[in-house]
């Protein structure tokens, strides 16, 4: 089976990511979407939060796979058979670190490809780091991200200003 690998923080999925992996999966038999559990950043989702979001997200996209991993990518990959790893380029200021990720994973893992892959032009601004300000701040998002993660952020930030605004006692 031709599987490809498309990992990232995912924190939270956005509809930019929504729209490569589509892309991805029209050209792969099988795509693992798969959350990078990383301890040293501070992320906003916890690894489940964030691969239940991407479940529900993805629920119509059957050949979509959606796991987390710790560890180094290209020991997940080929632990999972993946053929590509895929990465979405919004602007060429994605280039110089995705190079030097791609160049990395490649010295350590050859057989292992790298594949870029441009979302529609009109996602091309969003982050996921742009999309929790919005949020935070209280700016609406529903452009942005799918309807589970608008109401996951709601949740968050409103939880959050509710508890700031809580009289000491
Ligand atoms: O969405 P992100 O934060 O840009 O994703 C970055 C990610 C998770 C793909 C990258 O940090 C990664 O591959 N982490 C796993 C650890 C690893 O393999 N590091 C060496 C490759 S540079």
């Amino acid at each position: 089976m031709l599987r490809a690998l498309y990992p990232g923080s995912f924190d939270p999925i956005t509809n930019g990511h929504l729209d490569v992996l589509a892309r991805a999966a029209r050209l792969f038999e099988e795509v693992i979407v798969a959350v990078a559990h990383n301890d040293s950043k501070q992320a906003l989702f916890t690894t489940q939060e964030r691969v239940k979001l991407l479940e529900e997200s993805t629920s119509h996209l059957k050949n979509v796979k959606v796991t987390s991993f710790e560890g180094l990518l290209v020991d997940f990959a080929r632990s999972q058979g993946a053929k590509a790893v895929i990465r979405g380029l919004r602007a060429v200021s994605d280039f110089e670190f995705e190079f030097q990720m791609a160049l990395m994973n490649r010295s350590l893992e050859p057989n292992l490809e790298a594949l870029f892959l441009m979302p529609c032009e009109e996602y091309s601004y969003i982050s996921s780091r742009m999309v929790k300000e919005v949020a935070r701040l209280g700016g609406t998002v529903s452009r942005f991200v799918p309807q589970c993660v608008e109401a996951a952020l709601h949740k968050r930030f409103g939880a959050r200003t509710q508890d700031t605004e809580r009289p000491q006692t």
